[in-house]
């Protein structure tokens, strides 16, 4: 049985983590760290908290006493870290935030585990760690910076982050590196390019776009719509945290991408083509639709839904012009290979949050309106 402090599960990618990690092995146990901040909710993973298998703590990863009280009352064998400000728009606003998080939570949960797992010294004075220990850091791709039209970025590219979000995760990244050249810590880093799926808090690309095309609202694409991402499922992340876990050695850096660049404007089509075809073939789904004038046909009309929502809007500042990861050295060492390819992901993506319109409601009922109009105002 080995036991897992993952931190940041009550948000995206940590939240559909624990998920991927209780379905699939049957022998763990996890303990999730959350601050449940405006992107933490706990109904997400209010299923999975069993207080068998899976326990909730509410506290910060700056807490230096409470992390010490868990590593004390648990035999972590692991530590993810997925606890973070994740959001660069956010950043740009108030990056101390950022740094305090992103930086200064994340050496605190090293300092704590190196309380905890240092069993002694060798004979060059190094500490010894006890056996099977591992701290996980998850990482971006933005801590390289950003690509012209060619090429990608692999383990070797240097780090050369723009954004207060993306510099404060580079810091993070080295700090930990720090620990292990400093300590002999046993860690690992993945370096993840933008994921996708269930459980995305509409502040982002794709969840907001959605929201705004139910709610009939303008389509907001920064600058000309050409920036490109490289898009990830969100499960095949989760399974590549997984592999780098139990199969990396110590120290290993990894990249995750699934060779999936798209510009902007193109995942903003796509996302209002797909959402007009499932209503098209199935009209009830049209009862998520804020405005409900109906057609001809007594049908709630959808032909206002096209890309004339489109509006292009003041770029963000510092807006890194493209991301595309170069995922062999996971795939040719480990053995890891995205499943879910892109246009059977984003339906599912779509559909999901379709069929799960309380939950949005639910996760956007407190600041997120103050939040959207101060962000968009003036763009
Ligand atoms: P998210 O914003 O959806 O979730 C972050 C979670 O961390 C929330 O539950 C929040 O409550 C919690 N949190 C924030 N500050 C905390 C603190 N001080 N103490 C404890 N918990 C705190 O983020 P996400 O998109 O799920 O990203 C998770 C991790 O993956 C982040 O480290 C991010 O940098 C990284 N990452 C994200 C992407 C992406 O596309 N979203 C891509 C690559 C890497
Ligand atoms: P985002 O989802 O914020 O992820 P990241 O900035 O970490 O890549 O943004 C993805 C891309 O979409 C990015 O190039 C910025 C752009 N974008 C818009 O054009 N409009 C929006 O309203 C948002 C949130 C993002």
């Amino acid at each position: 049985m080995k036991t897992y402090l993952v931190t940041g599960a009550a948000g995206f990618i940590g939240a559909n983590f624990i998920k991927y990690m209780l379905a699939k092995h049957d022998d763990i146990k996890i303990v999730v760290l959350d601050a449940l901040t405006y992107a933490g909710n706990l109904a997400t993973i209010a299923n999975d908290i069993d207080n068998e298998r899976c326990y909730f703590v509410k506290g910060n990863i700056c807490d230096r006493n409470l992390i010490d009280q868990l590593l004390a009352n648990y035999r972590f064998d692991y530590i993810v870290n997925f606890a973070a400000e994740s959001h660069v728009d956010r950043s740009i606003e108030v990056p101390q935030l950022f740094l305090q998080t992103n930086i200064l939570g994340t050496q605190n949960l090293l300092d704590a585990a190196r309380g905890a797992w240092v069993n002694g010294k060798d004979e060059n004075g190094y500490p010894t760690w006890r056996k099977g220990v591992r701290f996980h850091q998850v990482s971006t791709d933005e801590v390289y910076g950003s690509l012209g039209a060619e090429g990608f970025f692999t383990e070797e590219t240097p780090l050369n982050p723009h954004s207060p979000y993306s510099a404060s995760k580079t810091s993070a990244d080295m700090i930990v590196m720090a620990y292990h050249d400093t300590y002999k810590m046993p860690v690992t880093i993945t370096r993840c390019s933008n994921n996708y799926g269930p459980y995305q808090f509409p502040e982002k690309l794709i969840p907001l776009i959605i929201k705004n095309i139910l709610e009939g609202k303008r389509l907001p694409v920064y600058g000309n719509g050409t920036n490109v991402r490289d898009w990830l499922y969100v499960d095949d992340h989760c399974k590549a945290i997984d592999m780098v876990l139990h199969q990396a050695e110590d120290g290993a850096i990894y990249n995750i991408g699934g060779h999936n660049e798209m510009q902007n404007i193109d995942i903003v089509k796509l996302t209002i083509a797909t959402i007009r075809r499932i209503m098209t073939e199935n009209p009830s789904y049209r009862q998520y639709l804020k405005k409900k004038e109906l057609n001809e046909a007594g049908e709630i009309d959808i032909e206002w839904m096209n890309d004339s929502l489109i509006s292009f809007v003041k770029d963000r500042l510092g807006h890194d012009m493209r991301y595309a990861i170069d995922p062999s050295k996971i795939s040719r060492e480990l053995g890891w290979l995205p499943e879910t390819k892109f246009e059977d992901g984003i339906v599912k993506t779509i559909q999901w949050y379709l069929d799960n319109q309380e939950w949005v409601k639910n996760v956007t009922s407190g600041n997120y309106q103050n939040y959207y109009d101060n962000m968009y105002k003036n763009r």
